[in-house]
């Protein structure tokens, strides 16, 4: 007879990404995508956790001085583990509406960068363990993603996919579960953000923060220039360096591109790396069928475009792109066919 205490716990799934986290339970699919920003407060010189992911991301840079909000990941990896272990703490709690009514923790899958050292996945694998998993299984990100994406991966058929998320770029060759191919670059959303800042320093001696630079980007950026008098513009209010006021100036988007050429160069130069060292039967595969974008970034206005003109392959983004990772690390949950993908380190 089936007791009712033997329900087993909720597995989940998280990407925990450094722009955002989103957990897939087993069972339901993704319950939660929210920004990877804790908000710490200091009360009688303890620190205690004010706020996590939405409501913590509307605090940023706007904090009084007992409170700080932090971005736990940089470049896809812990950066500081605690805010990481409360982090991950808070998603699993959400997950499971509340605390825990079974016996055993879950099953966690994560999934790291490729480019992850063997201390990095120590740190993650510690981090959920410590936040009340009974298991913990990591996964590759551009596996996860190829999943996610529903490419052939338990086939002999090799594919191609590039995520560009905010912390990093990777990409992956993968043929019969396994990663080919695989390089993970430390530029993706983040980096595109500073350039923006970078670019209204330079050219208009004014500060601006790292929110408003990533919503010009959401708003206006594009991967190269629009054409001829086409373009849309944004009004960014900020700091002027040398009058200390705040001001505000309009950016088209012929400016923006301007700005984000360096970023996007550098992710096509990594893309033309991995394809120069796949295999010749799997490259082939490759020019079949096509490179499947995921990832935030892959959200960029032309950037698909411009990916396919400097490879000369068809390139498509894939569908709901940022959620692509943490549907493939939840597939490993629900069929036993993906376990296979999982790492082993
Ligand atoms: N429409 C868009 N245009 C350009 N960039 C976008 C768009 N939408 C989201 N992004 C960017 O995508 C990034 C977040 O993507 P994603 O959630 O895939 O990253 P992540 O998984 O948290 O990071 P990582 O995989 O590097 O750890 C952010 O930098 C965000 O600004
Ligand atoms: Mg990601």
């Amino acid at each position: 007879m089936r007791s009712l205490f033997n329900f087993s716990p909720r597995d989940i799934a998280i990407d925990l990404g450094t722009a955002n986290t989103v957990v897939y339970v087993r069972g339901t699919g993704i319950v939660a995508s929210e920004p990877s920003v804790v908000a710490m407060e200091t009360i009688n010189g303890v620190q205690k956790v004010r706020a996590v992911g939405d409501d913590a991301k509307l605090m940023m840079g706007k904090t009084p001085d007992n409170l700080r909000t932090i971005r736990p990941l940089r470049n896809g990896v812990i950066a500081d583990l605690e805010v990481a272990e409360e982090m991950i703490k808070h998603f699993i709690r959400k997950a499971h509406g509340g605390p825990s009514r079974f016996s055993r923790g879950p099953e966690v899958v994560i999934c790291i960068p490729s480019g992850a050292t063997n201390v990095e996945r120590r740190a993650i694998r510690d981090a959920v363990s410590n936040a009340g998993a009974d298991k913990v299984s990591l996964i590759e990100e551009p596996m996860a993603a190829a999943i996610g994406a529903g490419l052939p991966v338990t086939e002999p058929i090799g594919s191609m996919v590039v995520d560009i998320g905010g912390g990093t770029t990777e990409v992956g060759v993968i043929s019969l579960q396994g990663l080919a191919f695989c390089r993970s670059s430390r530029i993706g959303g983040d980096r595109m953000d500073e350039a923006i800042s970078a670019y209204v320093r330079r050219n208009y001696n004014l500060l601006i923060g790292e929110g408003t630079a990533e919503r010009v980007k959401l708003e206006i950026g594009i991967a190269r220039p629009p054409s001829e008098g086409e373009g849309l513009v944004s009004h960014v209010r900020g700091r002027d360096v040398a009058r200390g006021v705040p001001s505000e100036i309009t950016l088209t988007q012929a400016q923006v591109a301007d700005a984000l050429a360096e970023p996007v160069n550098r992710i096509v130069e990594v893309v033309r790396v991995a394809l120069e060292h796949t295999q010749p039967e799997i490259a082939a595969d490759v020019i079949d069928q096509g490179i499947t974008m995921t990832g935030g970034g892959s959200l960029l206005r032309e950037i698909s475009s411009v990916l396919a003109d400097e490879t000369g392959l068809p390139v498509r983004v894939a569908e709901d792109p940022m959620s692509c990772v943490a549907l493939g690390a939840g597939r490993t949950l629900e069929d036993r066919v993906y376990r296979g993908a999982l790492t082993a380190a």
